[in-house]
């Protein structure tokens, strides 16, 4: 039995393809309020009318915002304020991969600006309605990568020795560490903060790879790839499971709860990157 999600507010971020999509369909079709967050106009109306479609009578509505860029993003959550006055469930789960290095308009590299200080700006921009709401539930997708991450506060944007899965790695170890911090940081107001690995998920994100390990993915590993609609019940469950009422600071692989890499564990490091993450953005004190 599920959580019951009929007329909860659910914005989930990521929602054009791939997982994001398929979490907003089921959730849309448990009864939930669903707002879907996308970047490009034509694809997110595309997608929300898909959803409206699978989903029946529930209300989809849809926003905009380029995670590469903290304006859009502080646009978002004020649009967020200004149509809702409680939010039941984040879902952050807007992510890239980039094969060159990229920097954002706010002088970030871009897969650590999107995929990681992409969730700490939404959420934290939005904890007021979360703790307004609660019981209320952050889920925030990461990945099996977060393992072999490292977090050098020297060179986060890795201006030296850049690749695309060291730089992914990073942002996903950054999405587990933000996900324990912000459990440690609400655990009194009722809301919680889960962090998750949907599985290897057959998405368009995989096409973001360079050419050469295009034909490894295809041969190697997309014989052992999940559904989209599979890895959407990953974040469906993490969401609307009534057995995770209360369930704070876990982190999920494969739909199964188990421990993060060991560096998750290290307290200072969360803390650390939480302070760092908020003076790139522009929090906290430095607001
Ligand atoms: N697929 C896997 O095997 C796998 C495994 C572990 C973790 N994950 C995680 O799952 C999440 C969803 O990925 P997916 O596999 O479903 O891939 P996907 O199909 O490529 O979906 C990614 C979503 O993020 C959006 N997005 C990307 N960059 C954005 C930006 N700058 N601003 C706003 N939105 C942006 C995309 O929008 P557009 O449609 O506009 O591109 C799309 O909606 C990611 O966080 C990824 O790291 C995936």
């Amino acid at each position: 039995m599920a959580w019951d999600v009929r007329g909860k507010t659910v914005v989930v971020t990521g929602a054009t393809s791939g997982i994001g999509l398929e979490a907003s369909a089921q959730l849309a079709g448990l009864g939930a309020a669903v707002t879907m967050v996308g970047r490009d106009p034509a694809r997110t109306s595309a997608a929300a009318a898909e959803v409206t479609r699978r989903a029946g009578s529930a209300p989809v509505t849809t926003l905009l915002c380029d995670f590469a860029s903290q304006a859009a993003i502080r646009r978002l959550a004020s649009e967020i304020h200004e149509r809702h006055d409680r939010l039941d469930v984040l879902v952050n789960n807007a992510g890239a991969v980039n094969k060159t290095r990229r920097v954002t308009s706010d002088g970030i590299e871009a897969t650590f600006a999107v995929n990681h200080l992409g969730y700490f700006l939404l959420t934290n921009l939005v904890t007021d309605l979360l703790t307004r709401s609660a019981p209320a539930r952050v889920v925030t997708v990461a990945s099996v990568g977060h393992r072999a991450g490292t977090m050098d506060f020297d060179d986060l944007g890795y201006e030296r020795g850049y690749s695309i899965m060291k730089a992914y790695q990073r942002s996903k170890l950054g999405n587990v560490l933000f996900a324990h911090e912000l459990a440690r940081r609400l655990a009194d107001v009722g809301v919680t903060s889960n962090a998750l690995h949907p599985g290897a998920v057959d998405t368009n994100i995989w096409s973001g790879a360079p050419l050469w390990a295009r034909p490894i993915i295809a041969l190697a590993l997309r014989p052992f790839f999940i559904s989209a609609e599979r890895g959407g019940e990953r974040i469906t469950e993490l969401v609307a499971d009534p057995a995770l009422e209360g369930v704070t600071g876990a982190y999920f692989e494969d739909g199964k709860r188990v421990e993060p890499a060991p560096l998750v564990r290290d307290q200072d490091l969360a803390r650390r990157l939480w302070d760092v993450s908020e003076q790139l953005v522009g929090l906290g004190t430095h607001s």
